[in-house]
């Protein structure tokens, strides 16, 4: 059985990335309907098969994030979703957290939750074939936000969910978010991821989280999409360096970034400027969701005729971010 820190090693190493394939039903919905497909359950499985059958996948990735939905399917031959990705040599993640909801007196902040009956959730996800797990906690760049009570609720829960997940053997993808949506500077963000850093890893600290053993999923730091001035690669590079050097302890074996709204050449240009920082005491890779499956979904649209091009683009959207180094 391999340990944690193995288990962590693997995700982020050999110039490998994880995909993020959890979007949840509502999510995967939307954006099936955006590229006129039927949200049916059948079609959500059709296209994570699409996504997770194509050819040479584990040259560029580690492993793939699941729903729930997605981690009690089978493919089309009947195999599970998490042992056709064992026979691929890609490991399984599943999303855990239930999702975010307004944190109480706050109405524009919210709080993810999912920490009620994880522990008996994550025996069963063990037993389905899971090496690891996500939780993501959002935080929005605003007036007087984020607030520091929704700084500290997100980051308690965050390890609370981390310690649950390495009782259970399960490797915690740990998310904390500074969102894109808004007209906030490159320094704004900045300012804000660190804060959160900050608190993430005090709380990570108290529940006696082994460092070793996650790896941290954070937004780059950009400026908010409305902002006129929008930074070159080089400065979300240099800045979202400089903030990990500020926050993530070196014990921390990778960290694997969220896209978060960019276009895919823009995750991939910035994810290569940062590679060209060195030395680094961590791996630096990359989760991507959107950025790395967006252009495989609209190639694809529902058909069983846009099925290989589909996998093409996502192959070449993998293969760009896993050769950035
Ligand atoms: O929770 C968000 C996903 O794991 C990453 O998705 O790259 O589209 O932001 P994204």
């Amino acid at each position: 059985m391999p340990t944690l820190h193995e288990i962590a090693r693997t995700m982020v190493s050999d110039r490998r990335g994880i995909l993020a394939a959890d979007e949840s039903v509502g999510t995967m919905s939307k954006r099936l309907e955006g590229v006129g497909v039927e949200p049916t359950e059948e079609n959500r499985r059709r296209y994570r098969e699409l996504l997770l059958t194509t050819a040479g996948l584990s040259d560029s990735i580690s492993g793939a994030i699941l729903s729930d939905e997605t981690f009690r399917q089978e493919l089309s031959d009947g195999t599970t979703f998490p042992a056709a990705l064992a026979e691929r040599g890609v490991l399984a993640g599943i999303k855990v957290d239930t999702g975010a909801t307004p944190l109480a007196g706050a109405p524009d902040e919210k709080i993810t939750e999912g920490l009620d009956g994880l522990r008996g959730r994550l025996e069963e996800y063990v037993d389905l074939g899971a090496s690891f797990t996500k939780w993501r906690a959002v935080f929005s760049i605003g007036d007087g936000l984020p607030s520091a009570r929704a700084i500290h609720a997100n980051a308690h829960a965050l390890a609370r969910y981390a310690g649950l997940c390495q009782e259970a053997g399960l490797v915690p993808i740990v998310e904390p978010e500074v969102v894109m949506d808004g007209d906030h500077s490159l320094e704004a963000c900045r300012r804000v991821t660190t804060t959160v850093l900050r608190a993430v890893f005090t709380e990570l600290g108290l529940m006696e989280v082994r460092l070793d053993g996650i790896v941290l999923k954070p937004n780059m730091v950009v400026a908010g999409g409305g902002c006129a001035q929008q930074p070159a690669a080089s400065e979300v590079a240099q800045s979202t360096v400089d903030t990990l050097r500020e926050t993530v302890p070196p014990g921390v074996p990778g960290i694997a970034f969220l896209s978060g709204g960019q276009s895919p050449e823009e995750a991939t240009a910035n994810l290569a400027a940062m590679q060209e920082i060195t030395p680094l005491p961590w791996e630096l890779t990359y989760s991507f969701g959107r950025a790395l499956v967006g252009p495989a979904l609209e190639t694809w649209q529902g058909s069983d005729d846009g099925w290989a091009a589909a996998q093409k683009a996502l192959s070449e959207r993998a293969v760009a971010n896993a050769s950035v180094r």
